[in-house]
């Protein structure tokens, strides 16, 4: 873990304690890879955390008065999927960011954060490399631009200086003879890193192609593109004969690895056919039917974030757990999940995977569903947090807990806290969803024993019987 913990509120501060940092400082937002990283033992003598989810006027999504449009840095993927800037302006990205993992990793990983971690399967990078987005870096030495295509030196290797934060991403909005499609190719349909993925622009005018940009992740070091299909494609007549042939050619210049989620072989074949697949869905017009307009989020619209006062006293966290305010003294240095059962004593939420995965920890902040085991702890103080413990209100079960019961939704019952808070979350989000809806919401939990079924058939009940909010 680290030895400091330090919640600036200004971008000053942080480019303040950035400057006298060292190699072992790192800037955390979201958490959902530098938590992992910490607990895999990668940052064994972490001195300073710097967490930036308290700074102000750093989670906007607009445009400029020249039409460019920036991305704050602590803009979650959940953030994008609810601006309707983004899907008008950058449908690839607000694809993709569907695409990342489940509603409640979405709330606290950020699109800059997915970026810097520099994987070359992170959903994000292809968009943004397609749309020449750039990243805005500032640091005690001044601010300067760097266009992501140029932010890549090499595997999970970045342009950005130890002392830099990258303050936003800046790109230009897709033309409206622009078109663009997003496609992910995974072990699984959420909760899986990429085993591909690739994304495709064009310029049209009419059926020809003016302009080509194809992007592919997980075939080389970097995202790269595909140069030889880009060429193919400018002048050519959109046509799945054109499609067939940009992917043969896009296939050519992968140079995938082995790994454990797929061979190079398989890598190879079917980044040619995902390409094709992109290609096909320009040539019918259907790349943005895959992704639904307002999709489930598990928070409640933006959700607030209370601000600490002045430089926080890192041996003190002050709290509001399931509607009571409580102090408390001490070191700090685990997850929120941790902190919340042993500290404050609610053993509700479980500890499963404690990487993400299995949503058996799932708790409220600040209004969203998140998992709580990738949660620094002193991300509490001054937070407002619920448990499985407070969904109950005077003594009234949640109607998504009495149809739980009803239903025979539990067996061993590690998985239900998780289940029954994202469902109850987005009862408040969507009083009446879809069953998609649903199978959306509990995307990121994992049941290993009463299966998928009733507990579908539980929260629709619930959502009949219940009535939506709280
Ligand atoms: C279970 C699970 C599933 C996942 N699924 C996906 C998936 O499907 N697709 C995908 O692409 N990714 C996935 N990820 C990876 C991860 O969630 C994303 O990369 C996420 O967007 C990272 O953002 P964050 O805010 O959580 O970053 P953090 O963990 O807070 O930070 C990541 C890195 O970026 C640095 N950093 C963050 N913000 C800044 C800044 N403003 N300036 C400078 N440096 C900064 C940090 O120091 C750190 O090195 C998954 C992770 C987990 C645990
Ligand atoms: S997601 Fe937190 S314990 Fe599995
Ligand atoms: S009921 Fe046992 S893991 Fe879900």
């Amino acid at each position: 873990m680290w030895k400091n913990y330090h919640m600036p509120e200004t971008v000053d501060h942080v480019i303040d304690l950035l400057s006298q940092a060292g190699s072992q400082t790192k800037i955390i937002a979201g958490g959902t890879d530098l938590m992992v990283e910490i607990r895999d033992g990668k940052w064994q003598t972490l001195e300073d955390v710097i967490d930036i989810t308290r700074v102000r006027d750093l989670d906007a999504i607009y445009q400029d008065g020249d039409g460019l449009v920036h991305i704050q840095a602590n803009v979650t993927h959940n953030d994008v999927l609810r601006s309707e800037l983004i899907r008008q302006t950058a449908s690839p990205l607000y694809q993709a960011c569907y695409r990342v993992s489940s509603p409640q990793l979405r709330n606290r990983a950020t699109v800059v954060g997915n970026l810097v971690t520099a994987s070359p399967a992170n959903d994000t990078i292809p968009p943004l490399m397609a749309m020449d987005a750039s990243l805005v870096l500032v640091s005690k030495r001044g601010e300067r631009q760097v266009r992501l295509n140029e932010f890549y030196p090499g595997l999970r290797k970045t342009a950005k200086q130890p002392d830099e934060l990258v303050r936003e991403i800046v790109f230009k909005p897709l033309k409206t003879s622009q078109k663009g499609s997003f496609i992910k190719q995974a072990l699984r349909k959420t909760q899986a890193i990429a085993t591909l993925n690739c994304c495709v622009i064009l310029d049209m005018q009419d059926d020809l192609i003016v302009d080509a940009v194809v992007t592919m992740g997980s075939v080389a070091p970097t995202v790269i593109h595909a140069l030889g299909a880009e060429e193919f494609l400018r002048g050519k007549l959109l046509s799945a004969e054109t499609a067939r042939r940009a992917s043969e050619l896009a296939a050519l210049d992968t140079r995938p690895i082995t790994d454990v989620r797929g061979g190079a072989d398989y890598r190879q074949y079917m980044m040619q056919v995902i390409v094709e697949d992109a290609l096909m869905e320009l040539v019918e017009n259907r790349q943005d039917e895959k992704v639904p307009i307002n999709p489930v989020t598990l928070s409640q619209g933006a959700g607030w974030r209370a601000v600490p006062d002045g430089e926080w006293d890192q041996a003190h966290i002050e709290t509001t757990i399931n509607g009571q305010t409580l102090q408390f003294a001490g070191d700090f240095k685990g997850t929120l999940l941790n902190f919340v059962r042993e500290r404050v004593g609610y053993s509700g939420s479980k500890p499963g995977c404690e990487e993400g995965e299995c949503g058996a920890c799932t708790m409220y902040l600040d209004g969203k569903a998140v998992v709580s085991c990738l949660v620094p702890a002193p991300r509490a103080h001054m937070a407002n947090i619920t448990t499985i413990e407070g969904l109950a209100e005077e003594g009234q079960l949640h109607p998504v807990q009495t149809e739980f019961i009803n239903h025979g939704a539990v067996q061993c019952g590690y998985c239900t806290p998780g289940f029954v808070m994202a469902a109850a979350k987005m009862m408040e989000e969507k009083p009446h969803p879809s069953e998609d809806e649903i199978k959306d919401a509990i995307s990121g939990n994992l049941c290993r024993c009463t299966g998928y079924y009733k507990i579908i058939q539980a929260i629709e009940a619930a959502c009949q019987n219940g009535g939506g909010a709280l």
